[in-house]
């Protein structure tokens, strides 16, 4: 197994990132000028003790753009500087440039503004209520839930709310620009898109996307936090190198990036569920309303995904699914691992809990009776291609003896007065690819040196998730060499044009099926020049671990030699590899069709233990059966595995993203927003593989594994559940995540049903 490439230089401290980039002389640094207030009219600002300030190079507003003020990916309608109006607190209004850092900061406390503030909405079902949407809403539908409900034995309808989530990236947001001559400008930026940086700095700059180049090495993180909202920040400091000719340097202070960047979107939803008497779902309703914030981001994806993830793992022949994407004065909602998905999940997953518990049977009952299974179709259409959602589920039980595990638990409930146990069992079923099909497709620039050495380049961006490994590994196995041999550069848009971000989890599938064909192109024509060497058919010719031979004449040609014939005989050893996903259609009109390349499955096993004096738990065991496909490097995916678990722990237990209602986020540092610690991981995680074949659009047939993990998190919310109502069977908490001890503990003590 190959160890990410990464792992020494990173434990050592010396892997690269943009603010590790040496500093060219003269280099200035920025720092934005952030509302303070949600919603206001702007009426004076006076920048003239700010300009004058120690250190002060200039203060750039809206008025220094020569392009356009606006920067929205999908929808254009977020401007990069305030002009006469603030919609969230943290929207940035001006640029402070400075000869260092801490002077610029310094001259922020100069600046004088004056506000007219206006009325402000933070919750979205009030948004809703108000006309106040971002776009217009979406509906998914399949059968005749009306008709369904009518014949079910039994009818629930609830409310289901999840909070959202700070990214909490180790990397802040950061990017440096370098004017170069007449018109070029190259921007380091830690994105996760470097080709929408460069269209936005095209376009905000009034120049051509050939003017800019944008180039990433890596990020210290990202969790779709830097897909679209690492954007404004590079254009930042792309505007002020242009003006200034000088090289500028924007790197966010942790609070500043708390305030300022995009989250994980909250979602507040009303759900009506049907069952027949044999507990199989017949019909699910569904209302989301989604927190979008001030401007719509990637909200209109997002919002796309949560339809397409309505019923998780489950078949259910009648669904109406509506989706709202509410505009509030908050700052923009964006892509989170999973990217909507967990939301719905985190509906249905409600929706079947409460179903249990008013009829009176186990959650995992009802859950297994619907999990989907081979050619039912999804409600947009597409037909499930496998039995793994119930592979998953009987695998689990099986090797990990689940019945003995729940035995356990009964029993130390019964033995004990104060400290309860819950578990819960949380299947998965996620699709893979962007679901805008123009999206999905990549480009690989391969060389192979006249020495034997091989540089490429893919769009694809590191940012801890192990894609630059995997793909160095395939470009390794393409031409059978030694994988010391290879070096992947950095994400360039001049080297590879046009990218899609590294997002969707399709990162090594995209890129590195372009890798593949770009490698095989040239391969085939070091083959016919081997066989030459050799005298033999180009079929008969192998590779080798660098020695290439035939059959017949197996004294091999080393690799090193082969190429440096093929170059004297003036055979191209570049290649260009494309790449784009067959198969895949979506129609928006009539939403039906197949966007999805695949999906993962799997089954999460969680065990909780609660302390119920104080409301204090801890996750005690999770244990996963996880559809890897083949895996091409189970070390990267099962630690990818391991952090979305983390990740999805916390966002359902104890990252509570507090606002007040004037659109103040009060969770504003890591000493009031709590992300899980080694001291809250599981005391235990298993990780099975199931084992499948893996489906040919997964590179090597080794299946996407960056976000599908994420949502076996919402398992330790049921288990908590689970603790809760063992202690006190009356308590009905509200579907609220997270379920923080605090609110654990009043769900423990609540004396009767809430409505
Ligand atoms: N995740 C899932 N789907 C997506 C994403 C993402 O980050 N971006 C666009 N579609
Ligand atoms: Mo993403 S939520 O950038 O895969």
């Amino acid at each position: 197994m190959m160890k990410n490439i990464d792992s020494s230089g990173h434990l050592r401290g010396e892997s690269i990132y943009v603010d590790d980039i040496r500093e060219l002389g003269g280099t200035l640094h920025a720092v934005p000028f952030l509302a303070d207030v949600a919603h206001a009219s702007i009426l004076s600002i006076d920048y003239s003790r700010a300009k004058n300030s120690k250190g002060v190079i200039d203060v750039l507003t809206a008025g220094d753009i020569p392009g356009e003020n606006q920067i929205g990916g999908i929808i254009n309608d977020e401007v990069l500087l305030a002009e006469d109006k603030v919609h969230f607190i943290g929207q940035p209004i001006a640029i402070i440039v400075a000869n260092s850092h801490y002077e610029a900061r310094e001259a922020l406390h100069l600046i004088d503004i004056e506000y007219q503030e206006l009325e402000i909405i933070t919750d979205p079902r009030t948004a809703k209520e108000k006309g106040s949407l971002l776009f217009p809403a979406r509906t998914f539908k399949s059968g005749d839930v009306d008709k369904a409900f009518a014949d079910c034995e039994y009818v629930f309808s609830g409310k289901a709310d999840s909070g959202g989530q700070e990214h909490l990236y180790i990397e802040t947001h950061a990017s440096y620009a370098i004017q170069l001559e007449r018109d070029n400008i190259k921007i380091y930026s830690s994105t996760q898109g470097p080709t929408a940086v460069q269209k936005t700095v095209a376009q905000v700059l009034g120049l051509s996307m050939n003017d800019v180049e944008v180039d990433v090495t890596r990020l210290g993180g990202a969790f779709g936090g830097k897909e679209d909202q690492a954007t404004a920040w590079a254009v930042m400091a792309a505007l002020a190198a242009r003006k200034l000719r000088k090289p500028v340097k924007l790197v966010l202070d942790r609070a500043d990036d708390i305030i300022a960047s995009g989250k994980r979107h909250p979602y507040s939803s009303d759900f009506k569920i049907g069952l027949d008497k044999n507990l199989k779902i017949k019909a699910y309703k569904v209302t989301y309303y989604q927190n979008g914030g001030a401007v719509a981001d990637l909200s209109p994806a997002i919002l796309e995904r949560t339809l397409f993830h309505v019923a998780n793992s489950y078949f259910i022949p009648n669904t109406e699914a509506t989706a709202y994407s509410c505009k509030t004065n908050l700052h923009p909602f964006t892509a989170f691992r999973g990217f909507g998905g967990p939301q719905a999940m985190f509906v249905i997953e409600s929706a079947i809990a409460l179903s249990a518990e008013m009829i009176g049977v186990e959650r995992s009952l009802i859950q297994e009776k619907n999990l989907i299974r081979k050619n039912d179709r999804f409600h947009y259409g597409q037909s499930c291609d496998s039995n793994n959602a119930i592979k998953s589920w009987d695998k689990i039980y099986e090797k990990f003896d689940i019945i003995s595990e729940i035995q356990r638990i009964r029993k130390f409930n019964s033995d004990s007065v104060f400290i309860k146990k819950g578990f819960s069992l949380m299947p998965v079923c996620f699709g893979i690819s962007f679901t805008k099909t123009p999206m999905t497709q990549a480009r690989a620039m391969v060389h192979v040196y006249q020495d034997g050495s091989v540089g490429f380049s893919t769009g694809a961006v590191e940012m801890g998730q192990g894609v630059n490994t995997k793909l160095m590994q395939l470009a390794a196995k393409a031409f059978s060499i030694d994988i010391q041999r290879i070096k992947i550069e950095s994400t360039n848009t001049s080297r590879v044009a046009n990218t899609s971000p590294t997002a969707a989890s399709t990162g090594a599938d995209l890129n590195g099926k372009a890798v593949l064909i770009a490698c095989r192109e040239i391969r085939k024509r070091l083959e016919e020049v081997a066989a030459e060497v050799l005298e033999a058919d180009a079929g008969e010719v192998a590779f080798v671990d660098g020695e290439i031979s035939t059959i017949r004449k197996n004294r091999g040609l080393s690799w090193e030699k082969l190429v440096e014939t093929a170059f004297l005989k003036r055979v191209k050893l570049s290649e260009i590899g494309h790449y784009a996903t067959p198969l895949i259609h979506f129609d928006k009109n009539t939403e039906r069709g197949h966007p999805f390349a695949y999906h993962v499955y799997g089954t999460a096993y969680t065990s909780v233990v609660l302390d119920c004096v104080s409301g204090v738990y801890k996750v005690e065991d999770v244990k996963i059966v996880h559809d890897f496909g083949n895996s091409m490097n189970i070390g990267i995916d099962k630690g990818q595995v391991e952090g979305a678990l983390m990740q999805g722990i916390g966002w359902m237990t104890m990252e509570e993203l507090k606002y007040d209602d004037r659109g103040r986020l009060l969770a504003d540092s890591l000493s009031k927003y709590k992300v899980p610690d080694i001291f809250s991981a599981p005391e235990k995680v298993d990780i099975l593989e199931l084992e499948t074949e893996g489906p040919e659009l997964a590179i090597l047939k080794s299946k996407a594994v960056g976000e599908p993990p994420l949502m076996y998190g919402i398992g330790a919310y049921f288990a908590l559940r689970d603790a809760v109502r063992s202690f006190n069977p009356a308590s009905k908490p509200d579907f609220d995540a997270p379920f923080t001890a605090e609110k654990t503990l009043l769900a423990l003590y609540a004396v009767r049903n809430k409505k």
